[in-house]
Formats: C-alpha cells, sequence, structure tokens
C-alpha cells in the first residue's frame, strides 16, 4: 500500500468526495438478498461523513443496456437501505452527472453507473464527467478493482487526487498478507463450477501453497485424466494442464463422489468412487472418504486460502462436502481468508461469517488478485500517488 494514498492520508473538510463503491448487491424483486458488499463500504462513508466531506457515492448494479435506463436496475432500493443508516444525515439522489451542491455532511448517491454510454468501455468524456463532480476520488469498489471502466479508472486518472478507501485499502492487505507471506504450512481449496477462470488461480496457488485441495468442476477435470466421469462438469481442454499441475504440486483430488442421474434438488446422492461412475451419471458433491482427507489435511494449515465450493451446495443432498469443509474452516485456528461470489454465498448459508478471519468482497477481483495479475484500479491509483507528490 506505500505507493497509494489512503483516504485517512488526505484532509477531506469540506471537499467534495466521490466513493466508487461496489453495491452490486443480489436483488428479487428490489429486495436486497445479500448486503454484504453495501456493509463493506459503510466505514468508509461514515469516516468521510464524519470529517465533514460533501459526500456522493456512485456504483454499478448489474449489466444493464448501456445508454438506457432500467428500473430492475435503479438504485433505488440501495438509496432506502442507505436512509436507514444515514438517517441522520441529508440524502440527496441524481440521476444526471451535473455537479450538485451538497453541504458537508451530506450524502449524494447517483444512479447507476452502467446507464452511462461509455461507462464500460472507459470513455474519456464520462471519465471527465465524473471527475468534475469532485475534489477527491475515493476508489472503494473492491468487488470492481479488475474493472477499467469510467467510473473506476477513467475517473481516477482524472481527478485532482484519487486515493484508496478503507475497505480498499484493507482487502489489498489482507490479500497481500495471505498470498506474500503466508505462514506455512498453506492449504488452498479452490472448488465451484466456473472451470475456465479457475484453471489460472489453481495453477498460481499451487505455487504458494503445500497443498491445494480441489472440488466441483475443478476436481472433476483432474478425475477425468483417469476415468470416464459419466456426464460429470468437467473441462476437456484442461486436463493437459491439470496432468502437468498434478505432477509437480501437491493436489487433493476427492478419492469418492456423491453422483446422482439427473441435476435437480430432488436427485438421489449416492457415494461412488470414480471408476464405478455409469455414463448416466454425474459428481455433484464430494464423498465421506474425501470429506475426512480434507479435513485431516486442514488439521495442519496455519493459513488457508478458501475460493469455492465441493459441489452443488444449493441442492440439500448435495451440499454435505461443502457443509463440512465450511464448517471446519470455521472452527480452525489458521489465518482463513475466503473469496469469490459463490463462496460468500457458502458462508452465508451455513452462517459461519464471524469465524471466518477475512472474507473479501471480491468475485472475479478476488480471483485475478489472486493470479498475482496487476489490477486496473490499483494500477490508477499508483499514477495518482506519483502525479500527487510531482505536481
Ligand atoms: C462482481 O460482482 O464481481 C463485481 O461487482 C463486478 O461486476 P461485473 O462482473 O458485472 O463487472
Amino acid at each position: 500500500m506505500k505507493n497509494i494514498i489512503h483516504m485517512k492520508d488526505i484532509d477531506l473538510y469540506n471537499k467534495r468526495v466521490l466513493i466508487r463503491v461496489d453495491f452490486n448487491v443480489p436483488l428479487n424483486n428490489n429486495i436486497i438478498i445479500s448486503d454484504n458488499r453495501i456493509q463493506a463500504s459503510i466505514p468508509t462513508i461514515k469516516y468521510a461523513l464524519k470529517k465533514n466531506a460533501k459526500v456522493i457515492l456512485m456504483s454499478h448494479l448489474g449489466r444493464p443496456k448501456e445508454g438506457e435506463y432500467c428500473q430492475k436496475l435503479s438504485m433505488q432500493p440501495i438509496i432506502q437501505y442507505l436512509k436507514k443508516i444515514f438517517y441522520k444525515n441529508k440524502i440527496y439522489y441524481s440521476n444526471h452527472l451535473k455537479p450538485i451542491t451538497i453541504q458537508p455532511g451530506e450524502l449524494l448517491i447517483l444512479e447507476n453507473v452502467r446507464f452511462n454510454p461509455g461507462e464500460k468501455n472507459n470513455d474519456e468524456i464520462l471519465s471527465k464527467k465524473y471527475a468534475n463532480l469532485c475534489d477527491i476520488f475515493v476508489m472503494d469498489a473492491f468487488g470492481s478493482a479488475h474493472r477499467k471502466e469510467a467510473s473506476t479508472y477513467g475517473v481516477g486518472m482524472f481527478a485532482k487526487i484519487s486515493c484508496a478507501g478503507i475497505l480498499f485499502a484493507s482487502e489489498i492487505n489482507a490479500l497481500t498478507r495471505a498470498l506474500k507471506n503466508p505462514k506455512q504450512p498453506m492449504i488452498s481449496i479452490v472448488g465451484g463450477a466456473k472451470i475456465s477462470t479457475k484453471f489460472k488461480l489453481l495453477k498460481q496457488l499451487s505455487k504458494i501453497s503445500d497443498t491445494v485441495i480441489v472440488g466441483g468442476g475443478i476436481a472433476n477435470t483432474f478425475l477425468a485424466i483417469d476415468y470416464n466421469i459419466g456426464k460429470s462438469l468437467y473441462e476437456p481442454k484442461f486436463i493437459p494442464l491439470a496432468k502437468i499441475i498434478r505432477a509437480k504440486n501437491n493436489i487433493l483430488i476427492p478419492v469418492d463422489s456423491r453422483v446422482g442421474t439427473k441435476f435437480s434438488k430432488n436427485s438421489l446422492a449416492i457415494v461412488k468412487k470414480p471408476y464405478q461412475i455409469q455414463n448416466n451419471e454425474e459428481i455433484m458433491d464430494i464423498g465421506d472418504e474425501s470429506i475426512k482427507n480434507m479435513i485431516e489435511t486442514l488439521k495442519k494449515a496455519k493459513t488457508i486460502l478458501w475460493n469455492g465450493p465441493m459441489g452443488v451446495f444449493e441442492f440439500p443432498n448435495f451440499s454435505v462436502g461443502t457443509k463440512a469443509l465450511a464448517k471446519n474452516i470455521s472452527k480452525n485456528q489458521a489465518f482463513c481468508i475466503a473469496g469469490g461470489g459463490e463462496t460468500i454465498n457458502v458462508i452465508d448459508m451455513f452462517n459461519i461469517k464471524n469465524k471466518i478471519s477475512y472474507i473479501s468482497t471480491g468475485g472475479g477481483a478476488f480471483l485475478e488478485f489472486v493470479e498475482g495479475k496487476k489490477l486496473p484500479t490499483i494500477q490508477m491509483l499508483e499514477t495518482s500517488k506519483k502525479k500527487h507528490y510531482v505536481s
């Protein structure tokens, strides 16, 4: 973090402070299903208000068609939510980008940035419009740290000064701590269904981990090296890479699985060894012997990095492995860092939020950071610091 300015290093008093938050929360009929991401940025907003800044918030929500208003993806439910938290502060709402006068200690919330033409492709004119709204730009949207868009990147390049918010800084610090100098042994867990986006992560983690436990579609791809795994989800094109990773590293692959004949919550779960799997069956969870092996391995961990479920945890018959590991991690003394959209859903589902050392708000951003990619918003903040101290 030494190359980035932290918002606490700047005098915010009476300044127009534009904070890019990631309030991309799941909604169902305008009801917020999980408020984790909003809660994560509340300390940043409270800090700016306490310092008597004129606070402006902006975020994206979903993936609307650019240039078109879409009522379902309006920020309105989030504004109503924020009104309950900041009931002592005046809150305004704006669906345009002309500068609006607000007083210190007041909040202005902008409409979904993805309604603005030019947002996704980091348009210069739009970026300058955002920058003109503020004296200080605060990047707090770690969940969007991998997006080079006008409200995450362009604005920061044109703002007078750009800095990291409290959440953004703590995400970078926690992830850096876990990755740069992890207390050994480090055990990583990589699961989930999005195989293609996870192989890079797996490669990176296998370099720094004592053991990588695999589940979900990733594990199936390893199993498919040696077995016919029926209808199970796996990625044939990653088999050569899986072979190399397995040969060079300690990869803990399931020795048994819970299989079903249809992808449905009513499907019966039968525990089978990989060589017993029939053509009409698919792996949807790990089996009991695998759970035992994985829990045994986790016992020696001093650091755990967890991304992804072991199976189709949404179906009770196939949530056994994910639940067993989640409960075990929640009791483990190791420093545990968890991240990724599905992982956060698992943590919510099994109610272990307070028992994980650090939960990242990032999905794609978390994965790209762990893969070792330089995120564009970090680059932008570094550029801003250099410019600021030269001028
Ligand atoms: C996320 O949910 O991972 C972030 O909010 C980024 O959303 P996006 O993938 O639509 O850019």
